[in-house]
């Protein structure tokens, strides 16, 4: 079975991340063989700073690796270290119908949010089924906000699959249910996007200050509250035990206690979360190597893969 997942280097990690895509990936690495990467190329739809670009790129590999991933299981690579995805992407969109792109919701959110209209913004999703087409791919773990794009790469494989033959397998998107949508602190879909993020690796000092500042109702502290509609149970839920959870959940139906002193407990839960995390990222930080070393050894391995399925797609097409 083989794993796909890749992440944008277009900011900084948040705990949606986490829990929506890389904890899942992470943990898949022991079901067989996975591939993740860094997709720079997607991410020149939005960052324009080729500096920025390639340090966020780095860091996005360093608090990967810190979070669990290991490169001596998993193929860790960069996008643009497979530049094969580009051509397989033009091939793909030859038999994209315009209107399965036109109906992309992530395409109109983002230019809702302000984002230029760009070809390529426009075409993300034949990159991205390019992604997970050229690797043989079985299961491409994400968050609920990508399905759209496993569905259109789905679409193509069966458009290319019945115009030239058998090429494609069909992938599947394998989404957590428990954490479908993390929510932010404003208690919408956590997104660097909309300023509302966690981050895994922030400073003490500032996560506090985000999970202190995550909105609540005004229901007053001897009050009973309802934990299905707090922002702060969800959150403590993803990071604390079952034990912790009931009682939270106790406390919140009992009255008497404020919403300032369950922030206080998330804060606890959460910092204490990624203290393992934190350790490793820091151990890797000292290995001068470590990071090129893995990218390097993900590349060749993606690269072989890759140049396989790509001459598989030429013949078949007739470009070889
Ligand atoms: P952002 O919305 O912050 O820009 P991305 O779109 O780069 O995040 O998402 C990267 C991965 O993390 C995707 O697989 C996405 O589905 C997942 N993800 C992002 N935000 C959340 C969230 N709030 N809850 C669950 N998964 C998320
Ligand atoms: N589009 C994904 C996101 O924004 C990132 C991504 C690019 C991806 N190519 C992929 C995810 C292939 C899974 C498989 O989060």
């Amino acid at each position: 079975m083989r794993i796909l997942s890749g992440i944008q280097p277009s900011g900084v990690l948040h705990i949606g991340n986490y829990f929506g895509m890389m904890r899942p990936a992470i943990a898949l690495q022991a079901d067989g063989e996975a591939l993740y990467f860094i997709a720079d190329y997607h991410a020149l739809t939005s960052v324009r700073d080729p500096d920025t670009l390639r340090e966020n790129s780095r860091r996005i590999a360093l608090d990967f690796l810190a979070c669990g991933l290991d490169p001596e299981r998993a193929t860790v690579f960069r996008h643009s270290d497979v530049p094969q995805v580009t051509e397989l992407a033009w091939i793909l969109s030859t038999v994209a119908p315009m209107g399965l792109l036109e109906r992309a919701t992530s395409y109109k959110d983002k230019l809702a949010r302000g984002m230029a209209a760009t070809v390529g913004l426009f075409n993300y999703p034949v990159l991205m089924a390019s992604d997970i087409l050229i690797y043989d791919s079985d299961i491409v773990p994400v968050g609920k906000d990508q399905k759209q794009h496993i569905e259109i790469t789905r679409d193509l494989a069966v458009k290319m699959n019945e115009t030239f033959g058998e090429i494609f397998k069909l992938p599947e998107a394998r989404i957590q249910a428990a954490t479908e949508t993390v929510p932010g602190i404003d208690g919408q879909k956590m997104s660097k996007s909309y300023g509302n993020n966690i981050d895994i690796f922030g400073d003490e000092k500032e996560t506090r200050k985000r999970v202190m500042s995550v909105v609540t109702d005004s229901t007053p502290v001897e009050a009973t509250k309802n934990p299905d509609k707090s922002t702060i149970f969800m959150l403590y839920s993803l990071v604390a035990s079952q034990d912790e959870v009931a009682d939270m959940r106790e406390r919140f139906l009992e009255g008497g206690t404020g919403y300032a002193d369950f922030k206080k407990g998330l804060f606890e839960k959460l910092w204490e979360y990624f203290a393992p995390m934190r350790k490793r990222r820091e151990e890797i930080l000292k290995d001068k190597s470590y990071i090129d070393d893995a990218l390097a050894h993900g590349a060749k391995r993606a690269n072989e893969i890759a140049d396989q399925v790509m001459q598989r797609v030429r013949r078949a097409v007739g470009l070889r």
